[in-house]
């Protein structure tokens, strides 16, 4: 693993469309002084258009073809330069060999505010939809180290979003999406450069600058700027 400050090489895994790795893929491909650059891109699913974007940025590509083999997914990781994995809509379980292989060093993100609203079954609208059935008033955004659960784990940072009169699972979804695409590439960032870590004690040491959180009215009345646009397609 690089020393804090080096330069990370980036694996991101992705089964859906693909922005929150778009914003990584500009993000690091973009001007100024990154602690990491992406190396490969990954999917369990031929046709995710995570791969189409990924090939566009001209960053190389594989498929998962057994999500299961840790060993394999551990030896592909590994031969592509790879010491920080981030999960971008990546919608299958993690082997432990993986896991275990990427230690402090495996992102993932998830549109609610864990631990509500994860786990098993939690993915796509279906998160929303159960945000919006429990009537709750506030979701969000959250970045975690990854264990060998889903959706559990060490939180890095979170983005509270609140939920509005009228919203439905597609109008919060987006809201959220949105809030997404800037706390990612906030935390990558963080990880990459050694400003965030994961402690032997199991905390999350250090922390990311996360901008206020806009108000309900700002959201209300359009005044929260749109950084990435297109919505996210996730089918697990
Ligand atoms: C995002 O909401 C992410 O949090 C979740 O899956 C969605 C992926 O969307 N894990 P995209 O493919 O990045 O557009």
């Amino acid at each position: 693993m690089p020393a804090p400050n080096a330069s990370a090489n980036i694996a991101v895994l992705a089964s859906g469309g693909g922005s929150n790795l778009q914003v990584l893929l500009d993000h690091f491909g973009g001007p100024g002084a990154h602690a990491g650059r992406i190396v490969w891109v990954g999917s369990d699913k031929p046709t995710a258009g995570a791969l189409t974007r990924a090939s566009n940025a001209g960053v190389p590509t594989g498929v998962v073809s057994d999500p299961r083999d840790g060993d394999a997914l551990v030896a592909t990781l590994r031969s592509a330069g790879a010491d920080l994995l981030v999960l971008a809509g990546y919608l299958k379980l993690i082997p432990e060999a993986v896991v275990q292989a990427f230690h402090g060093r495996l992102v993932n993100i998830h549109p609610a505010l864990l631990p509500a609203f994860g786990g098993a079954g939690m993915y796509g609208q279906r998160i929303h939809t159960a945000v919006l059935e429990h009537g709750a008033t506030v979701t969000g955004a959250t970045v975690h180290f990854v264990d060998a659960q889903y959706d559990r784990g060490p939180i890095i940072a979170q983005w509270p979003v609140p939920v509005l009169p009228g919203d439905t699972p597609a109008t919060l979804g987006a809201r959220v999406l949105r809030t997404e695409h800037r706390l990612f590439p906030l935390c990558v960032e963080a990880v990459a450069s050694g400003a965030v870590v994961l402690g032997d004690d199991g905390n999350v040491h250090g922390h990311v600058d996360v901008p206020v959180s806009p108000t309900a009215a700002e959201w209300r009345f359009g005044l929260v700027p749109d950084t990435a646009g297109d919505a996210g397609t996730c089918a697990r």
